[in-house]
């Protein structure tokens, strides 16, 4: 019978549809963003299929086990899948066009296709090319399948035969179904393609990984649903500048969000950093005003960071504040603490703010060093070079305490540095490493006089 088909307006931006043409989608407030797409038109009434098998279990008889996440044995791609890919999971990996998307999944299944296959569909690149850049990484894999493919009904076709362990489909906004007019990468395409792809990966239980780009904006071209339908999401990040990329997970049902991996882009692919505190500090200038290092807690990982600061009197009109690698407002509200309980005069200074290596912080924690970095800059005195400072600062300037003291105390030991200014009271319950000065200070003032005198 033949399929009804309709005409309908969808919101590139949001998903949002509409019968009439908009210039202005009523949801998310983009201009411009409706495209006419053809739409099948299901029959209504039919009967909800009943047999599809499942039944209500009670939660004590479901098990489950940690053994069934499988490890791939990049330990950075598996600490932040929360330990392994979990059997019949939707993962999908964002990030900017070069950032090293298609080399992490290539290397990844070089690896998962010592356990298992692996078909990796291309629809970016022909199979010729992917040898190549697998002749670069090393990469040999027995089992892993290339399939140079955009038509998802073929990739289907093919993940159905050969049963493979994995699936990788490079990347979600160049493979189209048939089933739907609109061009590859609309949102009902990339909807449509990803939806199907889930019952492949729960239906077969194949742990599926989508590639997609992503907008200048940084939300994931296509629909924001996509994000809704897998379990995992995924964002490869870094700076065009810098070597280091850093994987982050921004939705896991699977473990926690919290986790990062940091990686280096080399002549023969990406290697893992298991040491990323020593990248960050490596390129640290010596005894220099306006740098302060902090340790940061990512996850359950402490990581050494250098902050700059420079703070200097503006040419004319509005001072400019710049803050990058960390939130502008956060970074305002320290420098109106330093006006007004320190008694810095700032207001007219250009103030700018970097987290070096191209790393990004946000959490509160790294407000003492924030605090330091500025007032060194201001004063152009520096902080002694083997010093490290943390604590969340408040409105009065009072330092309040911050989680896992000790993590953060050990990983600043480990590398080096022997003198730590922290809460007064996360001080009270911690055991102090060999070599260390540990200080607690109770308002930013005092940290301030600690440090300049
Ligand atoms: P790629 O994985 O193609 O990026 P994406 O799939 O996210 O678009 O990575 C491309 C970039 O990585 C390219 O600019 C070159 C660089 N690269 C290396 O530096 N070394 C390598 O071994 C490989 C394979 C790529
Ligand atoms: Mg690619």
């Amino acid at each position: 019978m033949a399929v009804k088909t309709r005409n309908i307006f969808t919101c590139q931006q949001c998903g949002m549809q509409s019968p009439k043409w908009l210039g202005k989608c009523p949801d998310c407030g983009q201009w411009n963003s409706l495209v006419e797409e053809t739409i099948e038109v299901g029959r209504k009434g039919q009967p909800i299929a009943a047999a599809s098998g499942s039944r209500p279990t009670r939660l004590a008889e479901v098990t489950v086990s940690e053994e069934d996440r499988q490890r791939c044995g990049i330990g950075e791609l598996d600490r932040v899948l929360g330990g392994g890919v979990v059997p019949g999971s939707l993962l999908l990996i964002g990030g900017d066009p070069g950032i090293g998307k298609s080399t992490l999944l290539l290397q990844a299944a070089d690896c998962w296709g010592r356990s298992g296959t692996v078909l990796y569909a291309t629809a970016e690149e022909s199979a010729r090319q992917v040898k190549l850049r697998a002749e670069r990484l090393g990469v040999k894999g027995s089992d892993l399948y290339l399939l140079a493919e955009n038509s998802l009904e073929a990739i289907i076709e093919h993940a159905r035969q050969l049963q493979p362990g994995y699936l990788v489909v490079d990347s979600i906004q160049t493979v189209f179904t048939a089933a739907l007019e609109s061009a590859p990468g609309s949102v009902s395409q990339v909807r449509e393609c990803a939806g199907r792809l889930m019952q492949i990966a729960k239906g077969e239980g194949i742990p599926t990984f989508l590639i997609g780009h992503v907008t200048k904006d940084g939300a994931i071209a296509g629909p924001r649903m996509l994000e809704h339908m897998v379990d995992t999401v995924l964002y490869f990040e870094g700076d065009a500048g810098h070597p280091y990329r850093i994987l982050r997970a921004v939705k896991n049902r699977f473990g926690s969000t919290n986790e990062i991996g940091v990686f280096e882009m080399k002549d023969a692919g990406l290697s893992e950093v298991p040491n990323p505190s020593e990248l960050f500090l490596a390129e640290r200038p010596r005894d220099e005003a306006g740098s302060v290092v902090v340790p940061a807690m990512e996850g359950t990982r402490p990581i050494l960071i250098e902050l700059q600061a420079l703070v200097s009197g503006a040419a004319f009109g509005n001072p400019r504040r710049t803050a990058i690698g960390i939130d502008p407002h956060r970074v305002s509200l320290l420098v109106a603490v330093l006006e007004k309980k320190v008694g810095y005069t700032m207001l007219s200074q250009d103030i700018f703010l970097n987290v070096a290596g191209g790393a990004r912080l946000n959490e509160p924690a790294v407000d003492l060093g924030v605090i330091a970095a500025l007032a060194s800059s201001h004063l152009n005195r520096s902080v002694p070079q083997r010093t490290v400072l943390f604590g969340e600062v408040g409105l009065a300037g009072e330092v309040r305490a911050v989680s896992r003291p000790e993590l953060r105390i050990k990983e600043a030991a480990r590398l080096g540095f022997d003198r730590c200014l922290l809460p007064v009271n996360n001080l009270k319950a911690l055991e102090r490493p060999a070599g260390m000065e540990m200080i607690g200070v109770r308002t930013a003032q005092e940290a301030l006089e600690i440090l300049f005198g």
